[in-house]
């Protein structure tokens, strides 16, 4: 069966319908890190998995893989990475643009902040399209990085973002409503 664990982190996630807009299920973590004991076995189921694996950077995305991520890199002992909307770094960057509904949008990463050949797991909240962690995969590939795995929270299935990150492996915790 599954862990017993994963019952109460999916009740602590709060669902707020209509937001930003209509017909959109919103769901809003901020209540998971209200909930010390939750907020801690989402951490912990995390670590428990990638801890043997060999990896030397977590890439987190904007903004809630910077929740997630850093205690997980912490723990792991892996150094730990942000992937930023653009003009955030401060320094030299790469980028790569992706779709969404409406438009396009850039990630960017510091230059220097990974080395070609090392091992990356990249955390984000949530996968819906999947067009926000196929965009990090890429960024991560482009210097040679080897993207172990992708890991969020809450994954939405019927969006299919799964199927577009192709064989890369993607670990989640709960499904989202
Ligand atoms: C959300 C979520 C993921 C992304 C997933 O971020 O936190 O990063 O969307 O969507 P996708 O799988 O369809 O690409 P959001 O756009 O709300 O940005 P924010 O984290 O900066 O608020």
């Amino acid at each position: 069966g599954q862990d017993p664990r994963i019952q109460k982190i999916s009740s602590a996630i709060r669902v707020i319908p209509d937001f930003p807009k209509p017909g959109i299920m919103f769901q809003d973590i901020t209540t998971l890190l209200l909930d010390t004991k939750a907020f801690r076995d989402t951490i912990d189921l995390f670590v428990e998995r990638y801890k043997d694996k060999n990896i030397s950077v977590v890439a987190g995305i904007e903004a809630r893989g910077f929740i997630f991520g850093p205690p997980i890199a912490l723990a792991i002992g892996a150094k730990f990475v942000p992937m930023r909307k653009p003009n955030k770094l401060p320094g030299e960057v790469i980028s790569e643009e992706y779709s969404l509904e409406y438009g396009t949008d850039k990630m960017e990463m510091h230059v220097g902040a990974v080395e070609a050949g090392e091992r990356a797991l990249i955390i984000d909240d949530l996968i819906a399209t999947g067009g926000t962690l196929c965009a990090a995969i890429r960024l991560l590939e482009r210097v040679g990085v080897h993207v172990v795995e992708c890991a969020c929270v809450i994954e939405l299935p019927e969006l299919k973002g799964r199927d577009r990150l192709g064989d890369k492996p993607l670990f989640v915790l709960v499904d989202g409503a």
